[in-house]
């Protein structure tokens, strides 16, 4: 019988559920490694095809490794025509998160070998996940607006292909390598809640496609990847703010959050942010957008200046704070900000989800079941006494 602990009210912080070998953090020192490679490195000469097959297989590639992966990549970049003829169906406001996380289930009917649970298996159910998820989300933007989805384009990268099919035109060079570098920032980062559901939910020995169906949704809300789309409604509602510093001092004195700051695990800048903010910086010269960079760096020095106040120093910019505008100024629109870091996660969740199907960090883990202390109507062991409908007193009587 396991000891019981308690750790009510913590959302699990601090508590190791795990051994993992996928990636690593330290948050006091702001540092984070995908098995092994410091992010900076990775960000600064590494390729996200290449990032994530060295976060499901544990090691970077050789040339020939890494061409067959890519072609891997590419041979299952669409999806069968029953998922655009189900996304045509789909209310055309519905939110991309939602159409993402409805059509994964989608693909598991298509998988030929769906009840095959080897490690191979699923590595091949990983690349089919990475290819196609962003020709879902890419296609949902198309099918949205009333537009045909577009179909893969072997002369660009794997992001240059994303932002291809989702805004119809060819990106330039530059903005494919951005937002590659944008994947590799968000391909990973250890006990997160939507890995956690991930793992959480394949634990129960579901296949790969229920575990990415839970991830989405975990990922989804504003506390977690939902944040970068609110971190740009804060920016375009304090365009016209006369007075931000006045804002940020009441927003944070009521109690509501400033999106994009502070962290479950950073107390220091997010290494993500550190990256992304010298990004934004580029971007908006190069774009003439200065107007947001010069915004974005506002709201981040009275925040902080406001936290520093309250002594809480450890609240500093997370990954999503200068994603948000870098995405914005790609012309972006903000409702597929939090899908973009799906289709990058993606890479994260997969070799997660393999390492907790075959145990590859511990011995094989045994399915999540925690417990809770029951605080609701309690009338003994014996329960409380049924009265049928018709004895219930009428409300109001
Ligand atoms: C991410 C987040 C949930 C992590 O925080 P956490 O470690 O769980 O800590 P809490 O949310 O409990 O916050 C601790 C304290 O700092 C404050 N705080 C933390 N982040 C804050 C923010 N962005 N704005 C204002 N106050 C914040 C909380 O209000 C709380 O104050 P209190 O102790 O006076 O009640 C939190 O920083 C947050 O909500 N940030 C904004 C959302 C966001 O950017 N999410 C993306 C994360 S990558």
């Amino acid at each position: 019988m396991a000891q019981t602990v308690s750790v009510k009210n913590t959302g699990l912080r601090g508590v190791t559920v795990a051994d993992t070998k996928v990636s690593f953090i330290d948050g006091n020192q702001g540092i984070l490694i995908y098995r092994g490679y410091r992010i900076e490195e990775l960000a600064e000469r590494s390729s996200f095809l290449e990032v994530a097959f060295l976060l499901l297989n544990g090691y970077l590639p050789t040339p020939p490794e890494l061409k067959s992966f890519e072609q891997a990549i590419a041979d299952e970049s669409d999806v069968p025509e029953y998922i655009y003829d189900c996304m045509r169906k789909f209310p055309t406001a519905a939110n991309p998160m939602d159409s993402l996380q409805a059509c994964v289930p989608l693909l598991a009917m298509d998988d030929p070998d769906l009840k095959d649970e080897t490690r191979e298996a699923n590595l091949r159910r990983a690349i089919r996940l990475i290819a196609k998820l962003p020709v879902i989300v890419a296609a949902w933007s198309r099918i949205s607006n009333g537009l045909a989805p577009l179909t893969y384009d072997p002369n660009l990268s794997h992001a240059g292909n994303f932002l291809w099919r989702m805004t119809g035109e060819k990106p330039d060079p530059q903005t494919a390598k951005d937002l590659d570098c944008c994947l590799i920032l968000h391909a990973d980062h250890t006990f997160n809640a939507s890995t956690f559901a991930c793992r959480e939910v394949c634990s129960t020995m579901a296949h790969m496609y229920a575990a990415v169906a839970a991830g989405i949704g975990a990922l989804s809300g504003s506390l977690h990847g939902g944040a970068n789309t609110k971190v740009m409604e804060m920016l375009l509602r304090l365009q016209n703010e006369p007075d931000v510093s006045n804002w940020i001092k009441n927003q944070i004195d009521s109690g509501q959050k400033i999106m994009g700051l502070g962290h479950a695990v950073y107390k220091t800048m997010d290494p993500r942010a550190k990256f992304l903010k010298p990004m934004a910086t580029r971007l908006a010269k190069a774009r003439k957008m200065e107007k947001w960079d010069d915004l974005s760096k506002l709201v981040e020095k009275v925040s902080l200046a406001e936290f520093d106040k309250r002594g809480k120093s450890e609240i500093r910019p997370n990954v999503d704070f200068y994603s948000a505008p870098v995405y914005f100024m790609m012309d972006i629109p903000k409702d597929f900000f939090t899908p973009i870091f799906a289709i990058s996660r993606i890479a994260g969740w997969c070799s997660h989800i393999i390492e907790e199907k075959f145990g590859e960090a511990q011995e094989k883990p045994a399915l999540y079941r925690p417990q809770a202390e029951y605080v609701g109507n309690y009338c003994g062991l014996m329960g409380c006494e049924y009265s049928p409908l018709s004895e219930r007193p009428h409300p109001g009587n």
